[in-house]
C-alpha cells in the first residue's frame, strides 16, 4: 500500500478520499472513538487533536482510526518515555512496557557510552537512551525491514546516530565489536502460534517479522544473546524483553553464552526485562 503525507505528521492511504460531510466536530469525535470501540476515547481524540488540524484533516484521521488503524499509525507518531517517536506505517509501535527496559538500560548510559539498539524498529529506544544522556554518546542502530530502518533513520540520526539495515550484528560495522557498552534489543518474541491471538491492531498493521518469534518465541533472542559476548565491552550489558514465562529460558541462555544474568519483572506493565554482563 502507498501512503501520502495529508499535512507534516500525518500520513493517509493512498486513495483515501474523504467522504461529503466526513467534517467531524470537536465534540464529536470522542463520541466516535468511543461507539467504535476506543477505550481511552478521550486521551485518542487529544492526540488526533493534536496540532490542530483542519477539520477535513481531523475527519480523515478520525475515519481512519474507527476503522481500526492504530492510533500512532494515523497521526504518525507515538509518545515513548516522554519523547514523541515518528512511527511509519508497517512499523512497529512501540510500546508503554517497553519503557521499563529503556530505564533499566538507561541506569548504565554514560557520557561516552557506545549503544547499539538491535531491532530498533522506529529506533525509539536508542533515541529515548542518547536523548536522556549526560553527554555525547554514540548510537547505532539496526533492523532487517527497509520501511523500520527509513523510520529508525527519521528518529536516530538527528539525535547524530546511524542506522544500518541488516540481520542482527550482521548490520554492524565489524568495528563496534567488543566496544559495545549497552545493547538494547527489543526482538520480537510472540511465539508463532500466539500470533492469530494478537490484537488485530498489531495482526493486520505491523510487519510479521516485527512479531514472530518462533516456536517458543525465543528464536531471536538466542540469536542476539549468542553474538552478546563478542559485540560488548568488558562490563558491558545486553537488555531484552520477554513474557514472565520465557525469562528462565532466556536466563539459561545468557549463562550458556558466558554471560551474567539478572532478571526484572514489572508487575504493573506484566513484562520481563533480561539483563547479561560481560564480566570478562
Ligand atoms: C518487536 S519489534 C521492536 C521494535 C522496537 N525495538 C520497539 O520496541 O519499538 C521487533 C523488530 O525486530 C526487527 N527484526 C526481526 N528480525 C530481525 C533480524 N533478524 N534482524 C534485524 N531486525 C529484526 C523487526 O523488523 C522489528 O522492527
Amino acid at each position: 500500500m502507498t501512503w501520502y503525507v495529508l499535512a507534516e505528521g500525518y500520513v493517509a492511504a493512498e486513495g483515501y478520499v474523504a467522504a461529503e460531510g466526513d467534517v467531524v466536530a470537536q465534540d464529536e469525535v470522542v463520541a466516535r472513538l468511543r461507539a467504535a470501540g476506543c477505550v481511552f476515547a478521550e486521551e485518542e481524540a487529544a492526540v488526533l487533536r493534536d496540532g490542530d488540524p483542519a477539520p477535513e484533516l481531523l475527519a480523515e484521521l478520525v475515519a481512519r482510526r474507527v476503522a481500526g488503524l492504530p492510533l500512532e499509525h494515523v497521526v504518525g507518531w507515538a509518545r515513548f518515555a516522554g519523547r514523541r517517536v515518528l512511527v511509519d506505517p508497517g512499523v512497529f509501535v512501540p510500546r508503554m512496557r517497553t519503557e521499563v527496559l529503556v530505564a533499566r538500560a538507561a541506569a548504565y548510559v554514560r557520557t561516552g557510552s557506545v549503544i547499539v539498539d538491535l531491532c530498533c524498529g522506529s529506533g525509539a529506544l536508542g533515541a529515548v537512551l542518547a536523548a536522556g544522556a549526560d553527554g555525547p554518546v554514540e548510537l547505532y542502530a539496526a533492523d532487517v525491514d527497509p520501511a523500520a530502518v527509513s523510520c529508525a533513520r527519521r528518529n536516530v540520526e538527528p539525535l547524530g546516530g546511524t542506522v544500518y539495515q541488516g540481520d542482527l550484528y550482521g548490520a554492524l560495522p565489524l568495528t563496534l565489536r567488543g566496544r559495545v557498552d549497552v545493547l538494547v534489543a527489543n526482538v520480537p518474541y510472540v511465539p508463532t502460534a500466539e500470533i492469530a491471538l494478537l490484537p488485530a491492531e498489531a495482526r493486520l498493521y505491523e510487519a510479521p517479522v516485527a512479531l514472530d518469534g518462533g516456536a517458543d518465541g525465543l528464536d531471536v533472542a538466542r540469536r542476539i544473546v549468542a553474538g552478546a559476548g563478542s559485540w560488548l565491552a568488558p562490563g558491558g550489558q545486553v537488555f531484552m524483553e520477554c513474557g514472565e514465562h520465557q525469562a528462565a529460558a532466556a536466563a539459561t541462555a545468557l549463562r550458556a553464552a558466558g554471560l551474567n544474568p539478572s532478571l526484572h519483572h514489572d508487575d504493573d506493565l506484566d513484562v520481563t526485562v533480561v539483563a547479561g554482563t560481560r564480566t570478562h
